[in-house]
């Protein structure tokens, strides 16, 4: 070892100690001939000082020639004896900050070029633009921050892989050149050379392998997977990801949701020392859809939508009855007075904050907000004069307002009507603070049909993908198989999903009849999925399974913008990996080789 402590280690305990130290010089400073440097590695830093009076040097000169001679972020190591610091000048945030260490010795291991933004500490407004920090992101990870976010990440798997252990699943990696299939996504394709003119995939996600590990008898398999997909960037996507992905045999969807349940109370234990509350909640898709307006509801706070249609459908009230007759609806959300903050002086909600909503609506395609307030004498506002008592009645009944709450009302074509709802609630949840204290909340979003339509083919396309098994084992006959239902679930974590699974078709021909329903002849079955089809030919168990996402789960965890922050070497909003420079350009000599000819213009 080129030390005996690391930078995070001493303390007043370690008084008159000998120690030598090595990392990075994060700053240093000359007080008067006294020379002060910051030395940090992994763990931490720790204050070294050079006093040309104090220190005990066989070679005083050179240690000093040493010393002048260092730069910011240069490797060193140093040695001396651990000594309390002066009175006034100890750092209470630090562990080591009362202590530093008189430098009697020194050496360069490595000289480092003036670095392009600041790696010590700093609040994040002022770090540089992303694609700086990704273009350095070996200098970007020295940041402590970006260490600790490593470490949870490896923390978190570590307690997740040991569960599974304890659980009896074994890990087994799949392949990473793979058949291109239909799993969603575009797919990432590598060229052959000894079979020219063909390709493999990169995979999308290691589903039609762990199914094969089912036939093959691994009964209980996982995988810290990495899974590749070309898809439109977002902040929570990356085109190279992670997943914890699972697959189990000779059970039933309870079996599942289950181990998924236990694996994370004991990650939870493990890292947070908290009891996470099993089974998780479960809300049904559509409940998810009419509530929340979206398929991964965020259920830490209220203000669920109510739909009222079926009240206010003969209210002689313009604006709703022109939607309503274009088979639109309305819903209603019921903000509850004591989270208004801007009130007016008779204590009802502020008119300004009112307006600023139905702007914002605008904002989100709907012609506007329609809104009362609930006073001790029921429903006010310009236009309750529109709506009978009996129906005000029913509304206050159906969304238990009270006086003091605010009602608003969204009113236009189904689905608008359920995205603004959901934005809206959102919104108002990070105007009015409502997140904080909080905590975290998982569910699973079940119910799932097994197809939807595809808007760009008006045919049909799987709701999750191809392999789920139907409910009951049966698909509705004809038209009617859109109604059928698939064995299926979302894991949401705080509004977003961060995994899904699903019971398997272990039935060759129920799998045939899916992807006939998906429009596929057998000709194309026998070219896209012969083998998956052959395999479960030859006795497949009942399987199931789920894949999450580690990215994910790790950014939100960590309150992080973007999952870039989880991941060592991520691929920037336009999927350049901007350490390396990739995508690039090839030399001529390995594309004909590949037998590839590139049509992209020389100076694209
Ligand atoms: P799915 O496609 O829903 O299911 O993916 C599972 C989880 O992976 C995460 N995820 C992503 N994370 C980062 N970047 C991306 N581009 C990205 N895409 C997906 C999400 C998602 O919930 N084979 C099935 C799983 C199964 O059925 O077992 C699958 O991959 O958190």
């Amino acid at each position: 070892m080129l030390r005996t402590h690391h930078c995070g280690e001493l303390t007043k305990g370690d008084l008159g100690k000998r120690a030598t130290l090595a990392g990075w010089v994060r700053f240093y400073r000359d007080h008067g001939g006294v020379l002060f440097y910051d030395i940090a590695d992994s763990h931490g830093s720790t204050q070294a000082v050079f006093d040309p009076v104090a220190t005990n040097s066989e070679d005083l000169d050179r240690l000093e020639k040493v010393l002048n001679n260092i730069g910011r972020e240069y490797v060193i190591t140093v040695t001396g004896v651990v000594r309390d610091r002066v009175e006034g000048t100890t750092d209470a945030r630090n562990p080591t900050g009362e202590i530093e260490v008189l430098i009697e010795d020194a050496k360069v291991l490595n000289r480092s070029k003036p670095i392009p933004f600041e790696v010590a500490e700093q609040k994040n407004s002022m770090l540089p633009g992303e694609d700086l920090r990704l273009k350095y992101r070996y200098l970007d990870l020295r940041r402590r921050e970006m260490g600790s976010n490593l470490r949870f990440r490896s923390k978190l798997i570590s307690c997740a892989r040991r569960y599974l252990e304890t659980q009896g699943f074994i890990e087994v990696e799949t392949p990473m050149l793979t058949r291109s299939s239909r799993e969603g996504a575009r797919d990432f394709l590598v060229p052959s050379r000894n079979m020219p003119g063909q390709f493999y995939a990169l995979p999308q996600s290691p589903q039609l392998y762990k199914q094969m590990l089912m036939v093959g008898g691994v009964e209980r398999y996982y995988q810290v997977a990495r899974c590749f997909r070309d898809e439109d960037s977002r902040a929570d996507r990356q085109p190279e990801f992670t997943q914890l992905d699972m697959e189990m045999s000779f059970v039933e969807m309870e079996d599942i949701l289950s181990m998924v349940e236990g694996m994370y109370a004991y990650v939870w234990k493990e890292m947070f020392d908290e009891h996470l509350p099993t089974p998780f909640p479960r809300i049904e898709l559509k409940d998810s859809l009419a509530r929340y307006g979206t398929d991964a509801p965020d259920v830490r706070f209220g203000l669920e939508m109510e739909e009222v249609t079926d009240l206010v459908k003969d209210a002689p009230y313009e604006i709703f009855q022109r939607v309503l007759s274009k088979g639109g609806m309305v819903t209603c959300i019921d903000l509850k007075g004591s989270l208004i903050k801007e009130q007016d002086t008779d204590g009802s909600v502020g008119r300004k904050q009112v307006d600023r909503l139905i702007d914002w609506a605008k904002s989100q395609g709907m012609g506007g907000l329609t809104w009362m307030r609930m006073t001790p004498d029921g429903l006010s506002s310009n236009i309750v004069k529109y709506f009978p008592e009996e129906v005000r009645q029913a509304i206050v009944e159906r969304t238990d307002a009270q006086p003091g709450d605010l009602l608003l009302y969204l009113a236009g074509p189904r689905e608008t009507v359920l995205r603004a709802g959901g934005q809206l609630r959102l919104k108002l949840a990070k105007d009015l603070g409502l997140l904080e204290g909080k905590g975290h909340q998982f569910v699973w979003l079940v119910s799932c049909p097994l197809f939807q339509k595809d808007p760009a083919t008006g045919g049909l396309t799987s709701f999750h993908h191809p392999f789920v098994r139907p409910v009951g084992d049966v698909i509705p006959e004809g038209k009617d198989c859109a109604n059928g239902m698939g064995h299926s679930y979302d894991l949401v974590f705080d509004g977003s999903e961060i995994g899904s699974g699903s019971m398997r078709n272990h039935d060759p021909e129920m799998q045939r009849k899916v992807f006939g329903i998906l429009g596929m002849d057998e000709a194309t079955m026998q070219k896209e999925f012969d083998f998956l089809l052959e395999a479960l030919e030859f006795g497949a168990p009942p399987h199931g399974g789920v894949g999450m996402g580690v990215d994910r789960l790790c950014a939100m965890l960590l309150g992080c913008e973007s999952i870039r922050d989880v991941i060592a070497f991520p691929k920037n909003k336009k999927f350049q990996s901007l350490v390396d420079g990739a995508p690039t350009k090839v030399e001529e000599a390995k594309l004909s080789e590949l037998q590839l000819l590139c049509l992209a213009d020389e100076d694209d």
